[in-house]
C-alpha cells in the first residue's frame, strides 16, 4: 500500500517525520513524501492510496499509527475522523488551483512524477517559440508581480528583452518576509520544479544566462529542496548548457538571506546577493536596466515565476480568462492568525474576503466573532467585517485604503486592541528600517511614542494631528515601501477602530 506523509514544515513541524518512521515500520506500506495539500489545521495528513482515490487521515501522530492501521487505515477505512477521498474535500474541490496544481499531490524531487503531472510542457513550448513570442505570451496572460506590486511581469521582461548587455539575470524574491505568507514556501518545499522551469522560461524569453534565488534563511528546508531539485534539473538537461539541446543556456544558483524584512525589497535584495549590506537603492534606474551587478535584471516573486509554467503550457488566454478586471489568473491566498482553518487557498481573482475568512477560514479558531484582518503583510491595511464583501483585485483593494500584497489574511477576534496593533506596526518599521532615508528611521520610532501618549491619553488631540502629520510625511518622503506604506496600517486601525484610540466609534460601520 502506498501511503503519502506531507514533508512541508507545517507538517513536520506538528509531527510529520515520526509519523512516516512508525508507517515505515509496518510491514506492507511504502511511504511517499509529498507536500502539503495546503489544509494546515489537518497536518500531518496522511493520504492512503486506494482504487477511490487518495483517502485522509487528518493530524495523525506516530502513537496512533499501529491503531489506525490495525483499524483499516491501509483499506480506505472510516477510521482516526477519516475525511474520505481528499481530493473530493469541498475545501479542496471548490478552489482553482493553478500554480498549486501539484503541490501535495507529488514527491517534491521526483522529477518523473513531475513531468507526468505536466511539468515541463510549459518550457518544451518555449523552447520551440521566439523569445519574443515568449514575452508577448506573458504580457497578454495579463500576470501582474504576486510580490505585492502587482506590476504586469510581461512589462518587465519586455524591457529586459530590450536592453543589451554582455550578460542578463532572472533572480527569484524568496525572502517572504510579511507576517501571515507562506505560499512561496510552500511552493519550494512541495513543487521546486515549477519555480525552475518559470525562471528558464523566464532566462529563454529576457535572454538571461544566469539566475539566483534568494531565499530568507527562515526557510531551511526550502534551501535544502531547491538545491536538491536543481542538481537534478541539471542531471536531467533541464538547466545548463543548451537546454534540452536548444540555443538556450541556464545556470541557477541559491543565495540565502540573512534574516532581514528589507532585504525581500527588491533592490536591498541586489545589494545583498552582490554581497553588501541590504540596503534599499534608489530607483531609478529600475532593476530591469540596471539590476544585479549593474545589468538587466528579471526580479519576480516566487508565485510570479510559478504562474509562468501554466502560461506557456495552456496558453495565455486560458491564464487571461480567469479573474477580474485588471486583476488576471488566481492568487495563492494565505490564512493565518487566529483562523480555524488556516492554510492555502488558492482561487481567481474577485473572491471576496468574507468568503476567504467565514467560507474557507470557517471564521476564528476562538469561535469569537471576526473583529478584523489584515490583508497583504505588516504593512497591508486593518479591514473590519463591514468590508467582508470587498473583492480580491488590486484596483478595489487601493480604491478601499487597502492592499492585496502578497495575498496574506491574518485574522483577528474581538479581544484585539486595534491601536495596540497600530503600535506594533511602527515599532515593526522601527526594528526592520534599512536606515537610509530619515521618515522611516527616524519617524518610526516617533510614531510608536506618539501612539503611546495617545493610547496614555497624554494630550490627545494634539497627537492625533501629530501622527496624521507624521504618517504623510512618511507616506509621500520614504524612499521604499518599508516606511511608504507603514501608515496603512496605522491609518487603517484608526479610521476603522477609533474607539480603541479613546475616541467616538467610527460613523456608520458599526451601524451596517
Ligand atoms: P514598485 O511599484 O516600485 O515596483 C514593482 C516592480 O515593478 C519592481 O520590480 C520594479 O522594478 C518594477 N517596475 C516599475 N516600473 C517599471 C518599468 N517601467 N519597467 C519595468 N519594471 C518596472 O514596488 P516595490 O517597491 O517593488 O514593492 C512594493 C510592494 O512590495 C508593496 O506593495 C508590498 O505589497 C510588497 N511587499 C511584499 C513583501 C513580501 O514579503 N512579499 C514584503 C513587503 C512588501
Ligand atoms: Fe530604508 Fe525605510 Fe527608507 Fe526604505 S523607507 S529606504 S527601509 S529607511
Amino acid at each position: 500500500t502506498t501511503v503519502y506523509v506531507p514533508c512541508d514544515s507545517a507538517a513536520v513541524a506538528v509531527g510529520a517525520d515520526a509519523v512516516a518512521r512508525a508507517l515505515e515500520a509496518v510491514d506492507g506500506i511504502t511511504v511517499l513524501r509529498n507536500g502539503s495539500r495546503g489544509a494546515l489545521w489537518l497536518e500531518p495528513l496522511v493520504e492512503v492510496e486506494t482504487d477511490r482515490g487518495r483517502i485522509g487521515y487528518p493530524a495523525v501522530s506516530a502513537p496512533a499509527v499501529a491503531e489506525l492501521v490495525a483499524g483499516g487505515m491501509l483499506d480506505g477505512g472510516d477510521v482516526g475522523g477519516c475525511v474520505g477521498v481528499v481530493d473530493e474535500l469541498p475545501w479542496l474541490a471548490g478552489q482553482q488551483r493553478v500554480s498549486f496544481a501539484r503541490v501535495g499531490v507529488i514527491e517534491p524531487t521526483s522529477i518523473a512524477a513531475y513531468e507526468a503531472h505536466g511539468g515541463y510542457a510549459g518550457l518544451r513550448r518555449a523552447l520551440s517559440m521566439d523569445p519574443a513570442a515568449v514575452v508577448e505570451e506573458v504580457v497578454e496572460s495579463g500576470v501582474r508581480g504576486r510580490g505585492g506590486a502587482g506590476f504586469p511581469a510581461g512589462i518587465k521582461w519586455r524591457t529586459v528583452a530590450g536592453a543589451t548587455a554582455d550578460v542578463k539575470f532572472v533572480c527569484c524574491n524568496a525572502d517572504e518576509g510579511d507576517s501571515g505568507t507562506f505560499a512561496d514556501r510552500m511552493l519550494m518545499e512541495g513543487d521546486p520544479f515549477t519555480l525552475i522551469e518559470g525562471m528558464t522560461i523566464a532566462a529563454h524569453a529576457v535572454g538571461a544566462t544566469e539566475g539566483y534565488v534568494y531565499i530568507r534563511s527562515e526557510y531551511p528546508a526550502a534551501v535544502t529542496t531547491m538545491r536538491r531539485a536543481i542538481e537534478i534539473a541539471y542531471a536531467h538537461g533541464w538547466l545548463g548548457e543548451r537546454i534540452q539541446g536548444s540555443d538556450t543556456s541556464f545556470d541557477l544558483y541559491i543565495r540565502v538571506g540573512a534574516g532581514a524584512y528589507i532585504c525581500g525589497e527588491e533592490t536591498s535584495m541586489l545589494e545583498s546577493l552582490e554581497g553588501r549590506r541590504g540596503e534599499v537603492r534608489a530607483k531609478p534606474p529600475i532593476p530591469a536596466l540596471h539590476g544585479l551587478f549593474g545589468r538587466p535584471t528579471v526580479v519576480n516573486n516566487v508565485l510570479t515565476l510559478g504562474a509562468v509554467p501554466m502560461i506557456l503550457a495552456e496558453g495565455a488566454a486560458a491564464y487571461q480568462a480567469r479573474g477580474v478586471g485588471r486583476s488576471r489568473g488566481t492568487q495563492v491566498f494565505q490564512l493565518a492568525g487566529n483562523v480555524r482553518q488556516g492554510g492555502i487557498v488558492e482561487l481567481d481573482f474577485g473572491v471576496t474576503l468574507g468568503e476567504l475568512v467565514e467560507g474557507y477560514g470557517g471564521g476564528t479558531l476562538t469561535g469569537r466573532p471576526v473583529r478584523a484582518v489584515q490583508v497583504g503583510g505588516p504593512l497591508g491595511a486593518y479591514l473590519p467585517p463591514e468590508q467582508f464583501d470587498l473583492p480580491m483585485d488590486y484596483e478595489a483593494f487601493v480604491e478601499a485604503g487597502a492592499m492585496v500584497g502578497h495575498g496574506g489574511i491574518v485574522v483577528f477576534d474581538d479581544t484585539v486592541d486595534m491601536a495596540g496593533m497600530a503600535r506594533f506596526a511602527m515599532e515593526f518599521c522601527a526594528a526592520e528600517s534599512c536606515g537610509k532615508c530619515t521618515p522611516c528611521r527616524i519617524g518610526s520610532t516617533r510614531g510608536v511614542e506618539v501612539i503611546d501618549r495617545i493610547r496614555a491619553g497624554v494630550r490627545r488631540e494634539e497627537n492625533l494631528v501629530l501622527l496624521e502629520d507624521l504618517c504623510t510625511t512618511m507616506t509621500k518622503g520614504s524612499l521604499c515601501a518599508m516606511g511608504g506604506l507603514t501608515p496603512m496600517p496605522v491609518q487603517s486601525a484608526l479610521a476603522h477602530f477609533p474607539e480603541d484610540f479613546g475616541l467616538p466609534p467610527a460613523v456608520g460601520e458599526a451601524a451596517e
